[in-house]
């Protein structure tokens, strides 16, 4: 491939085979240009948990690879923040520390401006006054806020985000992706987000790429901010502009063989 300048992250000629059957069907390329997010949609067990893994180099490639800024994925760093159901929370420290946890490597910010960015992530998140509880004295969920808040609080460059806001409640979902959008394009993070639903893919997303079922293969490559602009606020919901949207990404999904989401 050649590189150009809106080559930041880099999936190039990836396959990943678990006993011996592929997960991709063909060599898997894509190129995700700094600041875009983009949302994978796709039928559950298609390959989405398996190609976020590779990215936070949790996993593997079988052959080919994955680059930031040219320069191959291998373990996790801090440069990459990820929200995964399998990799949440630390059972030995509270959820403020898990939160504070997540800025260990930033020596630029204060030890107040940490107090600050922790007390503000878990007030978003709704975790304030499990501040000092333990993640085992919590639910589920609420673990699940604990890394939204960590990895939030980081401010890692590229955010991977596996379903992070399956387990919420209607209301803070809506805050969360209000926020997220807010944080990545103020901050211009790159995000790789999955997720089932399609009204917070397109509420979310610059573009929505649609997988079919395993072995994953790209169905569609939607730009969505073409159509719908950068803001995304709660008016822009409501709109019919919206609304058109995301009825003919649900027509298409379904009229797509075997693809439904
Ligand atoms: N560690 C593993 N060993 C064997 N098969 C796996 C492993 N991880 C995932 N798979 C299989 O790979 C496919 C893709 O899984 P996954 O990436 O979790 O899909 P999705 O996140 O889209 O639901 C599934 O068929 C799943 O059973
Ligand atoms: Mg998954």
């Amino acid at each position: 491939m050649n590189v150009r300048t809106t080559d930041y992250l880099v999936f190039d000629s990836v396959t990943k085979n678990f006993d011996g059957l592929p997960v991709v069907e063909t060599p898997f390329n894509l190129v995700i240009p700094r600041g875009q997010f983009v949302v994978f949609l796709g039928p559950s067990g298609c390959g989405k948990t398996t190609l976020m893994r590779m990215s936070g180099g949790l996993d593997t490639p079988s052959s080919g690879e994955i680059r930031l800024e040219g320069e191959r994925v291998g373990k996790p760093d801090q440069r990459r923040g990820m929200v995964f159901q399998s990799y949440s929370s630390f059972p030995w420290l509270t959820v403020g520390q898990n939160v504070a946890f997540g800025m260990r490597y930033r020596l630029d910010l204060s030890k107040e401006e940490k107090r600050r960015r922790t007390d503000h992530y878990l007030n978003l998140v709704g975790l304030h006054e499990f501040a000092n509880a333990y993640p085992n004295r919590i639910s589920g969920g609420m673990r699940q806020r604990v890394a939204i808040a960590r990895t939030l609080a980081a401010g890692s460059e590229v955010l991977l985000m596996d379903e992070p806001f399956g387990a919420l409640d209607a209301q803070r979902r809506e805050q969360l992706q209000v926020e997220l959008r807010r944080i990545q394009s103020e901050e211009s993070r790159t995000v790789i987000f999955v997720t089932h639903d399609v009204e917070e893919a397109v509420f979310l997303a610059d573009r929505i790429i649609v997988f079919s079922r395993r072995p994953a293969r790209i169905l569609e490559d939607i730009d969505v901010t073409s159509q719908l602009g950068d803001a995304r606020t709660l008016a822009l919901r409501d709109s019919d502009m919206f609304f058109r949207m995301k009825t003919q990404i649900i027509q298409r999904v379904r009229d797509t063989s075997g693809a439904e989401v």
